[in-house]
């Protein structure tokens, strides 16, 4: 594993995150643990979560695993997007849907089902963003996590209309606390990631944003500036949602996210004689892009993990490959 320099911070991530959104939602508990046992194993020190993730589980599972080498792991969590009352409810039978959904493996029935979970489970997670909201869910995934101090926390899709000063606030009383190491934000577009490059006195000390090879924009436009101000970068969605992988695009037996269910097979030269597999060939191009410190990608099954810390050994993507990437490459925000 490779570990990288975290913008100005004194953290040293591993150049590959976990991404938990997946663990305590489709993926039960146990097989969440073999996950992330796994990752730690290999050299994974990064983890994000969230209170949304899972509706709490995500949170929950780090914790028990982590409670003992705390200080072995950087651990990233979120304010600003949580379940409502009817969701934390319905989420009670999440082991029950689970078996259900496994039951209609294979049958055409079950496409339906899980699109309408997912609709559902969207429509049940609102933002909010009263500072009193953030401080008390601070409490809650500190509890959850199982520690006294989380290491970056990250503003959740926060809405162009918050009172952003009051928030920022709060944001640093909380790392006057102790209770946050650095805080940051997670961010979806050019423009809005462009606004908090914007603003130094916020203090911003990081940035998750998309990166893959269907997003140069934030690349071309963000990441010099990023790099400039020494606001660290994680490049999250590096295998543009599981959409780079025809075989997860074809597998409905899965309860995941996807904009589409239309794979992107445009890079699958990149794979030319099984030199590599795509996911290793979508994580490269991350790792290999500049101004990016972690790529963080989902995953909640052990044999990915092994796949993504794989690729880390192989041969760069070379800069035709990297050139040819570009000209194929079209911006999909
Ligand atoms: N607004 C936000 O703050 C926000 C939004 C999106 C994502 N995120 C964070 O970023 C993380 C990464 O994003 P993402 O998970 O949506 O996108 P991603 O990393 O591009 O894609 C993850 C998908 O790829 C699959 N995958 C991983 N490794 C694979 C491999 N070797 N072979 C085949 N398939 C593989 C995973 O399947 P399995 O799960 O089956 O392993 C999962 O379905 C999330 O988990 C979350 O922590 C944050």
């Amino acid at each position: 594993m490779q570990y990288r320099k975290f913008g100005s911070t004194d953290l040293q991530p591993s150049a590959i995150g976990l991404g938990a959104a997946p663990l305590g939602s489709r993926t039960g508990s146990n097989e969440s643990i073999e996950v992330l046992n796994e990752a730690f194993d290999l050299g994974i020190t990064f983890y994000d979560t969230a209170p949304s993730y899972g509706q709490g589980e995500s949170e929950k599972i780090i914790g028990k695993v982590f409670e003992k080498k705390r200080d072995k792991v950087i651990i990233t969590t979120k304010v600003g997007r949580y379940p409502t009352y009817a969701l934390h409810m319905a989420a009670k039978f999440k082991p029950l849907a689970r078996k259900v959904l496994q039951k209609l493996s294979g049958k055409g029935i079950r496409q339906p089902v899980q699109s309408s979970v997912q609709t559902f489970i969207r429509s049940q997670t609102k933002s909010n963003f009263q500072p009193s909201t953030l401080s008390q869910s601070v409490e809650e995934s500190l509890r959850r996590l199982r520690c006294d101090y989380i290491d970056l926390l990250l503003l959740h899709d926060i809405p162009q209309s918050t009172q952003i000063d009051k928030v920022f606030e709060l944001l640093k009383s909380l790392k006057q606390q102790g209770k946050v190491r650095y805080y940051g934000v997670s961010a979806s577009s050019l423009e809005e990631t462009l606004m908090w490059l914007e603003h130094p006195e916020w203090e911003v000390s990081a940035l998750q944003l998309p990166v893959n090879l269907l997003r140069l924009d934030l690349i071309d436009r963000c990441l010099p500036i990023a790099q400039q101000r020494g606001i660290a970068v994680i490049g999250r969605e590096p295998l543009v949602r599981g959409k780079l992988i025809p075989s997860t695009v074809n597998d409905t037996n899965r309860l995941t996210y996807l904009g589409s269910h239309q794979s992107d097979d445009r890079f699958a030269f990149l794979t030319g004689n099984n030199i590599r597999t795509m996911a290793q060939a979508g994580l490269q191009f991350v790792y290999q892009t500049e101004g990016v410190s972690v790529v963080l990608t989902g995953m909640s099954k052990v044999d990915h993990v092994r796949e993504n810390v794989a690729a880390l050994k192989l041969p760069e993507l070379t800069p035709q490959e990297m050139e040819m990437i570009r000209s194929m490459s079209i911006c999909v925000a």
